[in-house]
């Protein structure tokens, strides 16, 4: 079953509601006033089920999203409809975003921008940075060797997984704290880096990574 099929059927049958706590610290500490926020860009990046994009909306920015699975791309639509939310949802892989160059304020490319080998994690990078607007900010997680999904994942290389558990099918890349703060080295300010730890399930699995909020230069 290919990556995208995967999430297609994810998408299917699940359905996340509440934005991720991390994403309301970083969005709130850089927008804290609904001022701020008003009429803003923002574009979610591997949407999902939307529950950061109808954040987004809620707070006053211009949602939008893209997501390569059409699944996740009708239920963000849903989501939105639901809120009574406008925002604009496209289909569309994050490694080759279809938007034009410099227009976002934020792009938020959270539990999505590793999926992939490394150079398809860089690739996302630089059109995070190709599709924000000087000065526009990118809040991203990465998960660290510490995660619990790399114990049920096959090694690929050094620091590239493929998934055999729960998320069978799926390739991700984990980072060290200094590859981490390197992949956003390139045209990007770094403004907040912090570790997060999150044990999940009675403790049997444990999110452990990185959180970014970084400006373009
Ligand atoms: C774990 S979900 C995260 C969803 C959402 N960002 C959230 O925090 O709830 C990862 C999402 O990324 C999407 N995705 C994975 N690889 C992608 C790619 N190469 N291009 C676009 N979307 C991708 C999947 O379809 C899935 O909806």
């Amino acid at each position: 079953m290919g990556e995208r099929h995967f999430w297609e059927d994810h998408h299917a049958r699940r359905r996340m509601i509440y934005p991720a706590e991390e994403v309301v610290r970083l969005l709130a500490y850089a927008f804290p006033d609904e001022k701020s926020r008003r009429g803003r860009r923002a574009l979610d990046v591997g949407a999902g089920s939307g529950r950061h994009t109808v954040l987004l909306g809620r707070w006053g920015f211009r949602a939008y999203a893209v997501d390569y699975a059409l699944r996740a791309v009708l239920n963000v639509r849903t989501f939105l409809a639901e809120e009574g939310l406008e925002g604009r949802v496209a289909c569309g892989a994050m490694d080759r975003l279809p938007f034009r160059d410099s227009v976002f304020d934020v792009v938020l490319p959270w539990e999505s921008i590793f999926y992939g080998d490394e150079a398809a994690v860089a690739r996302a990078v630089a059109e995070v940075r190709r599709v924000l607007a000087p000065g526009g900010l990118c809040f991203a997680n990465l998960r660290s060797p510490g995660d619990s999904h790399v114990a049920e994942s096959e090694a690929l290389g050094p620091n590239v997984y493929l998934n055999r558990g729960e998320w069978d099918g799926l390739t991700f890349t984990v980072y060290d704290e200094e590859a981490a703060r390197r992949l956003f080295a390139e045209g990007f300010e770094l403004v907040w880096f912090d570790r997060y730890v999150v044990t999940r399930r009675n403790e049997t699995a444990r999110d452990a990574g990185w959180m970014l909020l970084v400006r373009k230069k």
